[in-house]
């Protein structure tokens, strides 16, 4: 997504500018070609060998530096940008940018790029709150310039409140959303995601290894890619995706209440939740207590939410996924036939790099038509790109269908 991308990374002069180091990291990992423009007082906090060092190409730092401009000049790397970032960016530079004042490299090539500009604000809570920095932001926004707000948090003042810098990692995601394309501008996609847990008693319950990456992966390319995105998601460790409705449930119980209601606005659904086929017939009010050698439970079945999705289809686009253990395509194909869907992913939960808890999938892509394609081993975040760019194109075909 990153790949083959140039981001001008411009930090300015805050205590968080050692924390744009981070976020250079995270564009190189990426594949994209970074460039670094400092501001004087950044070089105060971090010098730019570090980020030269990380980048791997020269740091830019004077509007008049001769070997600069000849070998690549402010305008000319505001027309070769495809994004750029200020981070951290101070209440100096977004009363300068608000303004229309370009005296150094920095503020030069913002107003010279048309390239978007993504800007992540770090400052003492009072400056944040000012007035006149209020209005300097929302005259910005006006203009099209993207902002990734700070968090509240200890700054670096001794002050606790709003306008310490975001997390990198989440600027870093807000950048990759400016850079994609919007073919689900209009889309309400619902995303399930994570295991179930089904409680025995006040200490146990049954459930299963889903981590939620996969349904994660989904929500965050759906909301890159311009969708309105409602994760319903049981729990995992993950950070919520910023931009995402995210709603959490334990029990399949209340994953089927959570995602019927949110399955009425939506048009499109991506089901990749784990979610728990059976529950205890009954849940112990206290500890189950050790008696003989065995304990014997019994349990009865869940409602299977996809199915009932899959009654009151309508035109929605309805993607499922089927966890296997043997007999992948005519499993995954008789729950894409019984569940009334338009396209299944199946991954053989035991081939190593694929299913539960890892960074990677297979899978094997079953379509309505009769399509079937197989993918090799790739990381989550980039199938469930591909999921979408399927969804997309089924949408264009003219939605997903009632029945076959
Ligand atoms: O979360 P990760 O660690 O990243 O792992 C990803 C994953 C292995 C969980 C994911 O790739 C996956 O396969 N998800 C579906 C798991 C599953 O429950 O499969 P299934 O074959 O049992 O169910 C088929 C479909 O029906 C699924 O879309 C499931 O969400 C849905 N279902 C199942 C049972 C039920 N009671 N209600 C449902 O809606």
């Amino acid at each position: 997504m990153m790949t083959g991308k140039v981001v001008l990374l411009g930090v300015t002069g805050g205590i968080a500018a050692y924390k744009a180091v981070e976020l250079v990291r995270l564009f190189v990992k990426g594949g994209a070609e970074v460039h670094v423009l400092m501001t004087e007082s950044a070089q105060q906090f971090v010098t730019p060998l570090t980020f030269q060092t990380l980048s791997r190409n020269p740091v830019h730092t004077g509007l008049f530096n001769l070997i600069e401009e000849q070998e690549i000049g402010h305008i000319s790397l505001a027309d070769r940008a495809d994004l750029v970032v200020i981070a951290p960016a101070t209440a100096n530079i977004v009363g300068k940018i608000a303004h229309g004042i370009a005296d150094d490299l920095l503020t030069t090539t913002v107003m010279a790029t048309r390239a978007p500009v993504l800007i992540a604000p770090a400052m003492n809570s009072n400056m944040y709150r000012n007035p006149i920095y209020r209005e300097n932001e929302d005259r910005l926004r006006k203009y099209g310039y993207l902002f990734v707000d700070p968090v509240t948090g200890m700054l670096a003042c001794g002050w606790e409140g709003e306008g310490k810098f975001q997390d990198p990692s989440i600027i870093y995601q807000e950048a990759l959303c400016a850079l994609s394309v919007k073919d689900l501008q209009g889309e309400r996609v619902l995303v399930t995601a994570g295991p179930t847990q089904e409680e025995l008693d006040p200490v146990r319950y049954l459930s299963n290894h889903s981590s939620g990456k996969m349904g994660y992966a989904i929500a965050r390319a759906a909301r890159r890619r311009g969708a309105e995105v409602v994760l319903v998601t049981g729990p995992v460790a993950l950070a919520p995706p910023s931009g995402v409705t995210t709603i959490k449930v334990v029990s399949a119980a209340q994953m089927r209440e959570a995602s019927l209601r949110e399955f009425a606005d939506a048009t499109v659904v991506v089901k990749a939740a784990a979610v728990a086929d059976y529950r205890p017939e009954v849940r112990a009010a206290s500890k189950i207590k050790k008696k003989g050698a065995a304990l014997t439970l019994a349990l009865k079945q869940n409602p299977d939410i996809l199915a009932e999705m899959g009654k009151n289809k309508g035109d929605r686009i309805i993607v499922g996924f089927a966890a296997e253990t043997a007999g992948l395509q005519e499993n995954a194909l008789s729950k894409l036939r019984a569940k009334n869907l338009d396209m299944i992913v199946a991954n053989d939960v035991t081939r190593e790099g694929a299913g539960f808890s890892v960074d990677t999938n297979i899978v094997t892509i079953l379509s309505r038509d009769g399509n079937v394609v197989d993918f090799p081993v790739m990381e989550k975040e980039l199938l469930a790109d591909i999921i979408l760019d399927r969804v997309v194109v089924l949408r264009d075909q003219g939605r997903g269908c009632d029945s076959e």
